[in-house]
């Protein structure tokens, strides 16, 4: 039989300044893997190839003065038209420090989604119009500045694209993720049992299957508590 995550993919298409800085990130560990068995396909647009004149300019000054440069609207606009007509999109999410903040909820409802553009804000970031003409979602990945929006796409694409099932080899690790109950994960050990005279618990070494996921569930409570009483 077929299994069922054979019949699911997800698509990014991420519209960019700066392909080069997305390379990296796919290219590797569990995203080149997810790429590989064909469950992710991520395309990179470079967004001067949208651009016109012998510049291929994508950002301008500043209507109403002020330092930074603005991403022109046309560009974007050339590069979001050509992947409309295309297929259909489910999202197109713009990375912006004044999003809404990026967490493991929006990464699963991301997840079940088919088709995502991405499109990597820079400089003072977009034109306010392509915003409010095409973009659905906008998402920060904290409250700090980043030069681009680019690590920011990665950092999305790496946390949705984890969660497509047949991605991670034990279907239910992403299960028992911190954050997926709200609870921080507990603590991890492996070999040796003991490493500079530190012993791994007792309980861990016990075999015994039940007790072991209540302790883990009481660490990941305590830890909860201690760290990030906030999410309760
Ligand atoms: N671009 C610049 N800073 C960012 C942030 N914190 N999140 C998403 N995109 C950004």
């Amino acid at each position: 039989m077929v299994p069922l995550y054979k019949f699911y993919k997800m698509r990014f298409d991420i519209i960019t300044v700066l392909p080069e800085l997305l390379e990296s990130p796919l290219n590797h560990s569990i995203m080149q893997r997810a790429r590989d068995k064909g469950l992710l396909d991520v395309h990179l647009h470079q967004l001067r190839d949208y651009a016109t004149g012998k510049h291929r300019q994508v950002d301008d000054y500043q209507f109403g003065g002020g330092a930074g440069m603005v991403m022109k609207p046309e560009p974007i606009a050339a590069c979001l038209d050509k992947l409309l007509a295309e297929r259909q999109y489910d999202e197109i999410i713009y990375t912006t420090p004044d999003g809404v903040k990026l967490d493991q909820s929006v990464c699963n409802q991301l997840s079940l989604k088919n088709n995502l553009i991405v499109l990597c804000g820079h400089y003072k970031g977009v034109d306010d119009r392509i915003r409010q003409k095409y973009v659905t979602m906008e998402i920060s990945i904290g409250d700090y500045v980043l030069s681009g929006g680019e690590l920011a796409a990665a950092v999305l694409v790496d946390s949705v694209g984890r969660l497509i099932p047949g991605v991670l080899n034990d279907e239910t690790s992403a299960l028992f993720d911190s954050f997926q109950d709200n609870l921080l994960a507990p603590p991890v050990y492996t070999r040796p049992a003991v490493w500079n005279g530190m012993p791994v618990p007792d309980i861990l070494l016990s075999g015994h299957e039940k007790n072991i996921e209540d302790w883990r569930h009481d660490q990941a409570v305590e830890r909860t508590k201690a760290r990030r009483p906030d999410l309760f």
